[in-house]
């Protein structure tokens, strides 16, 4: 039997309706806030994410489904979404239209080599959004706020933490002061030699407890931010106090993608396992013009899915549309005349088998429909259409729809 890759899941009931129940009331709650649908292809340069996401990161290092197709083009499949959106954004030319704003969601499958366990998939799928052309740290409010109130909707519990790791003014100083100090550290684990020379605030993400040991007095970013970070910073975390979203500082929050400046944050719950990050996101006032575009303030989020959906219950739906069955072979032709009729309007599953009533009374059950509309042998004569509601347990017999 073939059997789906490691690390790769089907969406089937009751998971697929849990899904479609969170991307619509999630894509109800973005397109509040102004957020428009875009798709970008799941499969890019590969040079897309070696240059967004960073050479630095274990996701170029390690995780990308690398490949070469059939043209020769060294090819990858999407391990996040925000480096194909700003790809999108540069190659229609949307960062030269001076003062918009864009603001942009998406949902789909994205694909990380990683190894599998309880919350880690290889391909799972993530709703994120990308907002372009905001300079403001009202935005990161907004952005924040937003994700509270989709978490809240779907009644998750979630710790808030924040960081800022600095912009091209005062990261650069600090990194080249970090660099130094942990070329005297003797014993960080192989990761974390590399990052000392590619990323060397990554070190702080490592979950080596020994490596933790060893970096737990270098100074963080938060206390080198400059003027701009700092009031940036501020202006956020007491707009958050003032609007109720509790969070937490965390000046180890660093993310795991190399595109991020200011504003880091993550949204984890003790009621996922070790992979605790439900969401995560941040700003990326940089990546626009890595990627060869005008510069433009970005700030971004995505929430894993699968994560999301393995904290909340199937929706209870109720009963919806009609079931049509047949008691007579004869009758079938006819029922299939009348049901395509109501399908013009209603929601309606066909029974192309002739079966007992009783059966087709647990079909329709089955079928989560509320009224259940049977063609028998009296009824194909009478031109009728006997039909049972479900739920008020009421039976009438109406004409046929069509003659
Ligand atoms: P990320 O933190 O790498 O950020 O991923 C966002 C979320 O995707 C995580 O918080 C987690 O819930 C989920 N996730 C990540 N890896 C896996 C996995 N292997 N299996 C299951 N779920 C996973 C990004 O991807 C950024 N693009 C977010 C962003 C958008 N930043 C700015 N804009």
């Amino acid at each position: 039997m073939i059997k789906a890759l490691r690390g790769m899941k089907d969406t089937i009931s009751p998971m697929s309706q849990k899904y479609n129940y969170f991307i619509k009331n999630t894509t109800d709650i973005v397109k509040k806030y102004g957020f428009e649908f875009i798709e970008t292809p799941i499969l890019e340069e590969t040079a897309l994410f070696k240059r967004s996401v960073g050479e630095s990161s274990d996701i170029v290092g390690k995780e990308m489904y690398q490949f070469t197709d059939k043209g020769g083009n060294n090819v990858c499949l999407r391990p996040e979404g925000t480096a194909g959106v700003v790809r999108s954004f540069v190659e229609h030319k949307l960062d030269k239209t001076q003062g918009q704003k864009y603001r942009f969601f998406y949902h789909g499958a994205m694909f990380r080599y990683e190894r599998p366990q309880k919350g880690r998939l290889r391909q799972f799928h993530q709703f994120g959004v990308e907002s372009f052309g905001e300079e403001s740290a009202y935005e990161d409010v907004s952005i924040i706020q937003m994700i509270k109130e989709i978490l809240d909707f779907f009644e998750i519990n979630y710790t808030l933490k924040l960081n800022s790791l600095g912009c091209k003014d005062c990261m650069p100083s600090y990194r080249d002061d970090l660099k130094s100090k942990l070329s005297l550290i003797d014993g960080l684990c192989e990761d974390c030699q590399r990052r000392k020379d590619t990323n060397p605030i990554r070190v702080f993400d490592c979950k080596n407890q020994n490596c933790q040991e060893l970096i737990k007095d270098l100074p963080r970013i938060k206390d080198s931010l400059c003027e701009s970070c700092k009031s940036d910073f501020e202006t956020l975390t007491s707009m958050l106090e003032s609007l109720d979203i509790k969070y937490e500082i965390d000046s180890n929050l660093v993310r795991g993608l190399d595109y991020y400046n200011k504003t880091a944050f993550e949204f984890v719950s003790g009621d996922l396992g070790a992979q605790n990050a439900v969401a995560g996101g941040g700003r990326y006032d940089r990546l626009v013009e890595f990627l060869d575009g005008k510069t433009t303030p970005a700030i971004g989020f995505a929430i894993g899915i699968e994560r999301l959906l393995d904290m909340i219950e199937t929706p209870q739906t109720t009963r919806e549309g009609y079931y049509f069955g047949a008691m007579d072979e004869e009758a079938i032709n006819e029922l299939f005349k009348q049901a395509t009729q109501f399908r013009k309007e209603k929601k309606v599953n066909i029974s192309y088998e002739k079966k007992s009533l009783k059966a087709h009374l647990k079909g329709a059950d089955k079928a989560n429909a509320r009224y259940c509309a049977i063609i028998g042998e009296n009824e194909l004569k009478d031109k009728k259409l006997w039909i049972k509601d479900l739920e008020l347990k009421e039976e009438k017999l109406i004409d046929f729809f069509v003659q």
